[in-house]
């Protein structure tokens, strides 16, 4: 990735009083760039700027061949605003940034002119509309943050023409529509499309994904396209219509440390068929499904996971005896409230000194009563004998 404080450029803050810019990198190119400058806080509602203007931060190159604007980096100070399309005319811009204000209105289709771009970030604004067709043109893009904005159309297929990016962030809009086969993307490490209305299927992913965030849309069908991504390290698919088996090959993917499948529709979780400390998934997170059968033993084998959430499923039948050792020794959470759970549980669940987070309520156990870690919710699970009530 080029470093856009490379010591060849130097960095000027160019406030209110652009008249100011050195007389050195004076040129006529270099004149309607400040123009564009100006007309960019002209779209600026002078009543957002409660504290003063603190400034763009816009980068020169010094060795005055080109005498162009490189970079704007905008304050993050809630200024109020449309984004000029005007800004197309900025053409050596290699990065813009203008995160954390409340810019409105389109993002403009001139955009698409900032062929040099590579990171465009216009996170946290009030963008609404589409995402620009043209922004496929921006071959150099490696940063492509359009979050928490109000953007809604689909994900242009064509993106995955954008063959540098690195990271893509769509998180926090209204997109719609399904979302396009992005396995071309052979740079991308980190895809956040999270908080959306994306449906249909899991596409094919970035071979070389570390971080994947699908979460809070209404995706469908099952998450093999996730286990051959062998350099995960984060997967959070939490809050979709997602179902079939959480296979084994997520669960022991190398790298991943957390796993969050909450809120989904699986049925099964796939066994671990023997000890494993080579893995590195400490957290996982599969409350709110539809997992029936024993719970399962396997999950043990996962030398480092400490943190389990497997609350508000269909497990049944009793809790197995390696839970209870794992109570004492590495598990520092398990959550096993609202599931069809019958029996007494191990001892270590009933031992005051062990130190573990979690809930064993809304269950069919044979619990002492006054057991906190039987209790939880409004009702004492000794209350619960066959069926159980899930409407709660
Ligand atoms: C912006 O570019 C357009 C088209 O090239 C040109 O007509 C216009 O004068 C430019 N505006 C400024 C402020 O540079
Ligand atoms: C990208 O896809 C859109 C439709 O989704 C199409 O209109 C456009 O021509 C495509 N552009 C390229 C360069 O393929
Ligand atoms: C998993 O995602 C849900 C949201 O869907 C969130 O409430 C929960 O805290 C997450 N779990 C972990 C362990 O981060
Ligand atoms: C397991 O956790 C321990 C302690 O946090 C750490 O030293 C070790 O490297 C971890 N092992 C793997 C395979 O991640």
């Amino acid at each position: 990735m080029h470093s856009l404080l490379s010591s060849f450029l130097v960095s000027i803050i160019v406030s209110m009083v652009l008249v100011r810019v050195p007389t050195q990198v004076h040129s006529l190119t270099l004149k309607s760039d400040i123009e564009v400058l100006q007309a960019l806080m002209q779209a600026i509602d002078p009543v957002s700027i409660t504290r003063g203007f603190q400034g763009i931060l816009c980068t020169f190159p010094t060795d005055k061949t080109a005498n162009r604007i490189m970079a704007i980096d905008l304050d993050p100070a809630g200024y109020d605003g449309f984004l000029t399309p005007l800004i197309g005319n900025l053409t050596e811009l290699t990065s813009l940034s203008i995160n954390k204000n409340n810019f409105r209105g389109p993002i403009p289709e001139t955009i698409a002119n900032l062929q040099k771009l590579n990171r465009l970030s216009l996170s946290q604004n009030l963008f609404t509309g589409r995402i620009p067709q043209g922004i496929i043109n921006l071959k150099h893009l490696e940063i492509l943050d359009l979050s928490q904005n109000h953007l809604s159309s689909k994900i242009p297929a064509n993106i995955t023409t954008l063959r540098s990016l690195v990271q893509l962030s769509l998180s926090n809009n209204a997109l719609s529509g399904k979302i396009p086969d992005l396995s071309g993307l052979w740079q991308l490490n980190t895809l956040d499309l999270s908080g959306n209305n994306l449906d249909g299927i899991v596409p094919n992913l970035p071979i070389n994904l570390r971080k994947l965030s699908l979460s809070h849309n209404v995706l469908s069908g099952h998450i093999s396209p996730v286990s051959v991504l062998q350099r995960l390290t984060v997967l959070d698919l939490s809050d979709n219509r997602l179902s079939g088996p959480i296979r084994q090959e997520v669960l022991t993917l190398p790298l991943v440390t957390r796993i969050n499948i909450s809120n989904n529709q699986f049925t099964e979780m796939q066994a671990i068929p023997y000890p494993r400390d080579d893995l590195q998934l400490r957290v996982l997170d599969a409350h709110a499904n539809r997992l029936h059968g024993h719970l399962p033993i396997s999950l043990v084998n996962i030398a480092n996971l400490s943190s389990i959430d497997l609350s508000h499923n269909f497990f049944s039948g009793r809790i197995p005896l390696e839970y209870g050792a794992k109570l004492s020794s590495s598990w520092r959470s398990l959550f096993l409230e609202d599931n069809f759970l019958t029996g007494n549980p191990p001892a270590q669940f009933i031992d005051r000194t062990v130190a573990v987070r979690g809930s064993l309520a809304h269950n069919c156990l044979r619990c002492p009563p006054n057991i906190r870690f039987c209790r939880g919710g409004q009702r004492p699970s000794s209350e619960c004998v066959g069926q159980q009530d899930h409407s709660t």
